[in-house]
C-alpha cells in the first residue's frame, strides 16, 4: 500500500526582494493510518509545512505524496478536488459563520455550487452532520447560531465541519492554541477517538506539550528542518494506542 504521506527533500522559500527560507530540506514519511504531531519554536516552519501538506501551498523544491498521489503535478483544479475528498482541516480559530446554525455551518460546504442552498442538501449528507454533532457532543447545539455557544464548543463544530467529507488526513494547525486546559483534553480525546473509530490520519502541529505528549510520533522542526523524528512510547492509558 502507499504511503499516506511522503515528503521528500522539501524546501520552501518565500519573497523575492527579501528571501525567508522557511524549509530547508524536510523529509519523512508517514506509512498508515499515523496519530503525530509537530512541534517546533514559533518560525521555525511548521505551519509552512502543514500548509504544503494541504495543498493550500506549493514547495519551492522537492515533492508531496499524499495517498500514493505525487501532489505537486496536479493542476488547481485537481488539487482543490484532491483537499476536498481526502483532507481535512482545524486551526487554532475555528472561523465558523456566526450568522449560521450550528448545523448549517457543517452543511455550508455541501450547498455551495448548488442553487437551492440548504434546500438542496441531500438528505444523507444531513444525516452525516447529525451523527458527526452527536459524535462530538454538541448535538443539542445545532439549532443554535454559531455565536451562542461556548469556545470549546465552537472548536468541536469546526472539528465536526472538517469531517464531513470523511478525511483520511486532518491537518490540525495549533488546534488548542485557543483553549483552556479542560477543552484541549476534551479536543485531544475527539482526535484520539476520531482516529480510532473512523482511522483518520492526523497531523497536528502544537505547542502545547500535554498534547504532544500523547501522540505517537513527534516530529520536531527547527529552523526549517527535521530535528528530531521520534515515535512516542507515552501511553495515556485512555485506549488511545494498543500496541
Ligand atoms: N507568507 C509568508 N511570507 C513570508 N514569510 C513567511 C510567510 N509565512 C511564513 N513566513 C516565514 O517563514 C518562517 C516560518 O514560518 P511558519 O511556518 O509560520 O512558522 P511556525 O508555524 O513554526 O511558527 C518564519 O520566518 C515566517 O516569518
Ligand atoms: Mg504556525
Amino acid at each position: 500500500m502507499a504511503d499516506t504521506i511522503t515528503v521528500s527533500n522539501v524546501t520552501k522559500e518565500y519573497g523575492t526582494a527579501v528571501k525567508t527560507k522557511a524549509l530547508r530540506g524536510v523529509s519523512f514519511r508517514v506509512a498508515g493510518k499515523e496519530f503525530l504531531s509537530i512541534i517546533g519554536q514559533s518560525g521555525s516552519g511548521k505551519s509552512t509545512l502543514l500548509n504544503l501538506l494541504g495543498l493550500l501551498d506549493r514547495p519551492t523544491e522537492g515533492s508531496v505524496s499524499l495517498l500514493g498521489t505525487d501532489v505537486g503535478a496536479l493542476s488547481k483544479k485537481e488539487r482543490a478536488a484532491f483537499r476536498n475528498r481526502h483532507l481535512g482541516f482545524v486551526f487554532q480559530f475555528h472561523h465558523l459563520l456566526p450568522e449560521f446554525s450550528v448545523r448549517e455551518n457543517l452543511l455550508i460546504p455541501t450547498w455551495i455550487g448548488g442553487s437551492k442552498g440548504a434546500a438542496g442538501v441531500p438528505a444523507e449528507t444531513r444525516k452525516r452532520a447529525e451523527e458527526i454533532l452527536d459524535f462530538l457532543g454538541v448535538g443539542q447545539v445545532a439549532d443554535k447560531s454559531a455565536e451562542q455557544i461556548s469556545g470549546g464548543q465552537k472548536q468541536r463544530v469546526a472539528i465536526g465541519r472538517a469531517l464531513m467529507n470523511s478525511p483520511d488526513i486532518l491537518l490540525a494547525d495549533e488546534p488548542t492554541g485557543n483553549l483552556d486546559t479542560e477543552n484541549s483534553a476534551l479536543v485531544y480525546d475527539l482526535f484520539r477517538r476520531i482516529h480510532r473509530e473512523m482511522g483518520t490520519t492526523f497531523v497536528i502541529v502544537t505547542h502545547d506539550r500535554a498534547i504532544a505528549q500523547q501522540t505517537d510520533r513527534i516530529i520536531e522542526v527547527r529552523d526549517g528542518l527535521v530535528s528530531q523524528d521520534v515515535q512516542n512510547e507515552y501511553l495515556d492509558g485512555r485506549g488511545g494506542s494498543s500496541k
